[in-house]
């Protein structure tokens, strides 16, 4: 199957712009979320069962769709046919936004990479909270956990994040079954500001606050690019804060891979970011307790392992998807433990 998507649909896909290959892509899973025959045909690439238990909730396998795929929340049941054993939207913000100016997805096919710099283009979490209730009460709510990445609109100052982290916290909280707060993003001026100890600790207070009732568990998306004394610091603001979970990571601002002529501001993902996205789950693993889902670089099944071997308990891929297709998930799932 793995095989018929790189010698037939990848090449038509990569024929097309990246973005607009994206949302073709996001039309046909969307459309088949409402159809029970095409649910059923895209079953074909499920994985076997690896089942795996974490912040109190089952995950028939240990791998996930990474955010950033499926902002908007729209095809849900496709996701979970395919056979992810959860899923992340998002980021989404309080506010809709466009995100950035396009051209704004660039793929790199020898390294097996992409850059981006979309800038959290999302509908907003009014709208795609709408669209969450509409699907439950439509009853093809899918059975895996389903994650929701959040982050800051663009036009809200940094220094008034919480609050807007609030909001779309309030508003989506209910359909969550773990919240991300996204910190990470390299395409948000900003953002990754929001990792240092003092504005990060506000943040998660904030947010624990609102949440005694709840209790979602609370997970972190870093950046691949903190420094071990950075990382010390998050982890213990998170450790205090009582953090369920960190993601580790987002797409990287280093670009040494890319040559200078074809390189892209944005942040880089794929191939090139496996190194950096395993030592940083290394060093999270062996100073705390934490879990970690790792993202970054897994693209195959000698990096799923690899990264569960560096002591991640869950999985998220992206960039391996767009390369490689929907048979990778079986391929994975078939050499994890
Ligand atoms: C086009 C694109 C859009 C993304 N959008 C988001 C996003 O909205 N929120 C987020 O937390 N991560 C986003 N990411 C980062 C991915 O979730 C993932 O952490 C990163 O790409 C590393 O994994 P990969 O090497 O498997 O792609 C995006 C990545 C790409 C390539």
């Amino acid at each position: 199957m793995n095989n018929a998507y790189e010698r037939f649909v990848r090449p038509l896909l990569f024929s097309i712009d990246a973005e607009a290959a994206h949302h073709f892509t996001i039309r046909g899973l969307r459309a088949a979320s409402h159809l029970d025959f095409a649910l059923g045909a895209l079953k074909i690439f499920q994985p076997p069962e690896k089942p795996k238990r974490l912040f109190g909730l089952n995950f028939p396998n240990p791998i996930g769709l990474a955010a950033g795929l499926d902002k908007n929340g729209v095809a849900l049941p496709a996701w979970a046919a395919l056979g992810f054993g959860f899923i992340e939207i998002g980021t989404i913000t309080a506010k809709a936004q466009p995100g950035n100016p396009k051209p704004r997805i660039f793929r790199y096919p020898e390294q097996n990479a992409l850059i981006n710099r979309l800038g959290f283009n999302n509908e907003g979490a009014e709208t795609i909270a709408r669209r969450l209730g509409k699907l439950r009460r439509s009853g093809r709510w899918p059975e895996v956990p389903i994650g929701i990445n959040i982050g800051k609109s663009m036009t809200t100052p940094v220094a008034d994040a919480t609050e807007d982290y609030l909001s779309s916290f309030r508003i989506l909280r209910e359909f969550a079954d773990y919240i991300v707060l996204n910190v990470s993003s390299p395409n948000t001026p900003g953002l990754r500001e929001l990792q240092g100890p003092d504005a990060l600790s506000e943040l998660l207070s904030a947010i624990a606050a609102k949440n005694l009732i709840t209790r979602k568990p609370i997970v972190v998306k870093i950046a691949p690019d903190v420094t071990p004394a950075e990382l010390e610091q998050i982890l213990s603001t998170c450790e205090s804060n009582k953090v369920a979970g960190i993601i580790a990571t987002n797409t990287t601002i280093d670009h040494s891979p890319i040559s200078a002529e074809q390189d892209q501001e944005g942040g880089l993902s794929g191939a090139p970011l496996r190194e950096k996205s395993t030592t940083l789950v290394r060093q999270i693993v062996a100073r705390s307790a934490i879990p970690v889902i790792a993202s970054g670089g897994i693209m195959d099944a000698a990096s799923a392992r690899e990264r569960i071997g560096a002591g991640a308990q869950l999985l998220q891929v992206y960039t391996g998807l767009i390369y490689h297709g929907p048979g990778l998930l079986r391929k994975m799932a078939e050499a994890l433990p």
